[in-house]
């Protein structure tokens, strides 16, 4: 079997087994990030379906990551919830991490909505603040399109034009206001981690155009972007990486500001999600 016969054969058998469990039929994908797994309780679920059930899926090692796809309705609409994600510091590959983009597209996504934790390099951002993302810099050694490209399901070269649908960001600012939430925006830029930066990295991905870091994100964007999905995304600032002024940070940091921001980002996704 080629590459592309065993992918879509892996993929064919992880579809049949979530459409064994439910025919719900999902339009917008949601992959909840660090701290934000909450972001379910405005659910009203119809099924959920625990990763290491799923065929070939891959199995989070994270802690504070719960596995497993929620199915339902987010303010009527039909959503489809990664609550847990892949992140390649776990050792997952990029096709792996990518895999349940390419899962939800086949079970009808037509929209991702990505959310994650990202360490702020803007000097106007504060931990806590909710970035829009506008555009990312793919700072990962490598890109989940590498390898024999399916034709049906994307382009050899796509090209990165509105990676991050306009509209969508002009829906997300519309509904912060009338939240009365200050939106920030900006670029993410995604690496591998599991370090976080030295002072001497933050200032060169500030150097570079960067507003964020993280550990997530740009591989799923890749994939689903590929799959031409609409993408909308967010990172809750959950610290600062300014190199002048570095002090120690935590994972309970990162984890216990990401909690706190969670029911604004909750309640603009939500918001967001109406709109749609
Ligand atoms: N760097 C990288 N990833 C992160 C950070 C950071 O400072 N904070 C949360 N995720």
């Amino acid at each position: 079997m080629s590459e592309i016969e065993v992918f879509h054969k892996q993929l064919d058998e992880a579809t049949a087994f979530i459409r064994s469990q439910t025919d719900f039929k999902p339009t917008i994908g949601i992959i909840l990030g660090t701290g934000l797994g909450s972001l379910v309780d405005g659910i009203e679920m119809v099924a959920t379906v625990d990763y290491d059930k799923i065929p070939h899926f891959p199995v989070s090692t994270v802690e504070s990551h719960a596995g497993r796809l929620l199915l339902g309705h987010l303010r009527g609409k039909a959503v489809i919830c990664m609550q847990g994600r892949f992140h390649y510091y776990e050792g997952y590959s990029f096709q792996q991490i990518a895999f349940p983009v390419r899962v939800l597209k086949a079970l009808g996504m037509e929209t991702l909505i990505v959310s994650n934790a990202a360490g702020g390099l803007n000097p106007n951002f504060k931990p806590g603040d909710i970035m829009l993302i506008k555009d990312h810099i793919n700072f990962f050694p490598g890109n989940p399109l590498i390898g024999a490209n399916d034709n049906q399901w994307g382009d050899r070269f796509p090209d990165m034009y509105e990676v991050y649908n306009r509209h969508y960001q002009s829906l997300a600012k519309e509904v912060a206001l009338e939240q009365k939430l200050r939106l920030q925006e900006g670029v993410y830029l995604g690496l591998t981690g599991p370090c976080l930066e030295t002072a001497a990295e933050y200032r060169m991905f500030r150097g570079f155009g960067a507003d964020a870091v993280g550990m997530s994100t740009v591989p799923e964007v890749l994939a689903a972007h590929h799959q031409h999905n609409k993408i909308l995304a967010f990172s809750i600032i959950t610290d600062m990486g300014l190199p002048d002024a570095m002090h120690p940070c935590s994972l309970e940091d990162v984890i216990g500001t990401a909690s706190r921001t969670e029911p604004l980002l909750r309640d603009l996704i939500a918001g967001c999600v109406e709109k749609m």
